[in-house]
């Protein structure tokens, strides 16, 4: 019996580009979607950015737009990015969109009603100079455990303790520099600790939704006591009024980011139906529906998705997740992701490279499994495996038979199709189908390409042991080797055909040019069952896929070298990286020549591809055995930069900690003996002796541009 299954992906922040690493969880999801599909279920995958919250705000601001139009410009990226490697959504939206705000406040209301929303003070760090509450990871100071200077405000990147932002030492907001202020506001709670809450959560989490490690993890949270849940947050805020505030309090973005799927699905069916083929939402999203709803996500936000969104569900009257689908994180030659590597790289450069996409797409397949473990990209295998099996097992099958076919036979198969002999020549493939469909079911993609590689083998040696080439030179003067002729090329195309079909979700572009090469249908699951027709006439074989060059890795790794052309990445994942960023070069910039044009001056385009941002000294230190320099720990907002300076005959070091500068945050990287420096800052001297900092004037917050 067909199954309905709404399928999502996690969504993603609408403050940075896509990358490798988010689409380990975009084509993980995508290749289950395209199976189910190809197994005849009904499936609706959904995704939309998630776009709203204090990052997004504060985004948006630096840039000098709207937080819409922000959200607008990485809508259009990321749906292009999504596009180009084959993710098939049936829809993706915005959570910040009419259907989200209306579920939001549903929800809202009915666990008022239920009792479960609680109001009681909080204190908190507050910017009395941005006049905003500042979110942990917006204030810096001293780690109350070790002393480590411009640690984060929720946990310690030196020591690896966590704490509360009010005990770190002297705080200063990474907004404003200012010294935040403790005040009291009146936050709205979800209250998990509630015991219906509890017991619900508890059998939830035995009900077969959850992966066993997942399960083990809600284990250690249960144990460790459920607390309630803050879900609201002061303006100014990017996000929706909580009903009856009066504008005073909004929804967190995690309250409304998972019911995004919700608006993002029920836009769906708006469409659907503007087309004439309505689809029931509630069918999908209320209990009793006989439908599925999987949610496919990244291990660290397993909390969000298996604690809170169940609970809130189950007492607003809607259903509850059927599956939770967590996995773990790419890492890149088993290292973290990383931009001075050149290993943080961006779906966007990875398409402009020219990459196949379907490249990555096998190798992620091949990597993957239904667990939580990460995903290692090793560059090396990466090259190796696509060029192996993709090149030189999968395709090479149709390179070697379609030629005879068309040059002996008119393009035409053998007269009479026999699916028993074709079954007799390759067992392991027929039986392949129905295994291979069980580990796709199980999202262990790796094992299903593993057993797909051994049918392709065994076809190749098939060819081999058969000696087309041979039996051609023969066919001319001998009937029967004219026939054998045939009938190996014949069933090394229908194996070739099988392969193509499990492959497909895998490889969907691929396998449509299969599909028009094979001049046949697209390929469903059942038709693993048949072999092509008797006479069955098939196209001029084309190239089908390329080798990846190891070159082409290389110029992929260099062009995501960090440029700071480049805005500073936000969200979550991305701030711990940012400072391993390489950057270049010393000096003041007093003493560098000006550009040379033919009259000596340039354009207002020249100036503004200097990227000049206000800067926060956070530390100044002398730089053992350099005379002149100083290394500065710079803050300019979203991230830290260090720069080495030559300005130690003006300056003790000491007294710079603190102060304010202009740095050119673009420039390209430079290699010194002490480390890397990753920009400049701006001083003003003359002939003579004295060096002057450039500061800006009192109210400029780091990050801001200097135009
Ligand atoms: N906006 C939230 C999700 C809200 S869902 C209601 C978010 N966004 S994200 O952009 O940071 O991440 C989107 C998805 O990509 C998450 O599932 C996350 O785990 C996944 N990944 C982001 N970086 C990743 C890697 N480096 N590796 C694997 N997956 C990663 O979280
Ligand atoms: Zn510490």
């Amino acid at each position: 019996m067909a199954r309905r299954i709404l399928v999502t992906s996690a969504l993603p922040y609408a403050n940075g580009a896509i990358h490798l690493g988010h689409l380990v969880e975009y084509i993980q999801t995508d290749i289950w979607v395209r199976f189910q599909k190809m197994r005849g279920h009904e499936v609706h995958y959904v995704c939309a950015d998630d776009t709203h919250g204090t990052p997004i705000m504060l985004r948006a601001e630096q840039e000098g737009v709207t937080p819409q139009q922000l959200i607008a410009r990485v809508f259009g990226e990321h749906t292009r990015d999504f596009a180009g490697f084959h993710v098939g959504f049936d829809n993706y939206y915005s959570t910040d969109s009419a259907e989200n705000r209306a579920y939001c406040e549903d929800i809202y209301a009915q666990l008022e009603r239920e009792g479960l929303i609680a109001r009681r003070p909080v204190e908190q760090f507050y910017d009395p100079v941005k006049e905003m509450f500042l979110p942990d990871r917006y204030i810096k100071g001293r780690c109350p455990k070790c002393g480590a200077a411009d640690q984060y405000g929720d946990a310690c990147e030196v020591c690896g303790s966590a704490y509360a932002p009010t005990d770190l030492g002297d705080p200063y907001s990474v907004v404003s520099g200012a010294r935040p202020v403790r005040r009291s506001s009146e936050h709205f709670f979800f209250r998990l600790s509630d015991p219906r809450c509890q017991r619900f959560l508890r059998e939830w989490t035995r009900s077969g939704t959850l992966q066993p490690e997942a399960a083990n993890k809600m284990d250690e949270w249960f144990a460790a006591g459920l607390q309630d849940w803050d879900i609201s947050r002061d303006p100014p805020y990017f996000g929706f009024p909580i009903p009856g505030t009066g504008g005073q309090k909004f929804f967190y973005v995690w309250l409304d980011a998972p019911v995004g799927y919700f608006a993002s699905f029920r836009n769906h069916c708006d469409k659907l139906a503007a087309a004439g083929t309505p689809l029931d939402a509630d069918a999908f999203l209320r209990p009793g529906g006989g439908t599925e709803m999987v949610h496919f996500i990244g291990k660290d936000i397993l909390y969000f998705h298996a604690l809170f969104w169940p609970a809130m569900l189950q007492y607003a009257g809607y259903r509850t997740p059927s599956g939770i689908y967590a996995h773990g994180f790419l890492t890149v030659n088993g290292e973290k992701m990383s931009k001075s590597r050149g290993t943080f790289i961006t779906a966007e450069s990875y398409l402009a490279l020219g990459l196949n996409p379907e490249w990555l797409r096998y190798y992620y397949a091949a990597k993957l499994n239904a667990t939580m473990e990460d995903i290692d990209l090793n560059l090396d295998d990466f090259v190796a495996r696509v060029n192996a099996d993709l090149v030189g097992k999968y395709v090479n099958i149709a390179s070697r038979a379609a030629g005879f076919i068309h040059k002996h036979f008119d393009g035409r198969l053998e007269p009479a199709a026999d699916r028993a002999r074709f079954a007799g020549e390759f067992p392991g493939l027929i039986s392949a189908g129905d295994m291979a469909a069980e580990l796709f079911e199980r999202r262990e993609f790796g094992k299903a390409l593993r057993l797909i590689m051994l049918g392709a083998e065994a076809v190749n040696q098939f060819v081999d042991r058969h000696q087309p080439w041979a039996l051609a030179k023969a066919a001319a003067t001998d009937a029967a080797k004219r026939a054998e002729l045939l009938h190996v090329c014949s069933s090394a195309l229908n194996a070739f055909r099988l392969l193509t079909l499990f492959l497909k979700p895998v490889l969907p572009r691929l396998a449509a040019e299969v599909e028009d090469f094979l001049g046949i249908a697209p390929l469903a699951w059942a038709d693993a069952g048949t072999v092509l027709p008797g006479g069955h006439r098939i196209r001029e074989y084309r190239h089908l896929i390329g080798r990846l060059e190891r070159g082409q890795v290389d110029a992929l790794v260099e062009a995501n070298r960090e440029s700071m052309a480049a805005p500073p990445s936000q969200g979550r994942h991305a701030e711990h990286q940012v400072h391993a960023a390489a950057k270049g070069a010393a000096a003041p910039a007093a003493h560098a020549a000006p550009p040379a044009a033919a009259d000596g001056k340039i354009s207002i385009d020249d100036f503004a591809k200097v990227d000049l941002r206000v800067a926060r000294i956070v530390r100044a230190e002398a730089v053992e055995g350099a005379e002149k320099l100083v290394r500065l720990t710079l803050d300019i907002g979203t991230e830290t930069r260090t720069v080495f300076a030559g300005i130690k005959s003006a300056y003790d070091p000491a007294q710079l900690e603190g102060r304010f500068t202009v740095m050119v945050a673009n420039l390209a990287p430079r290699k010194m003996r002490f480390g890397t420096s990753e920009g400049m800052v701006l001083a003003a001297a003359g002939d003579g002796p004295g060096l002057y900092l450039i500061g800006p004037d009192a109210g400029a917050v780091p990050g801001m541009r200097v135009k």
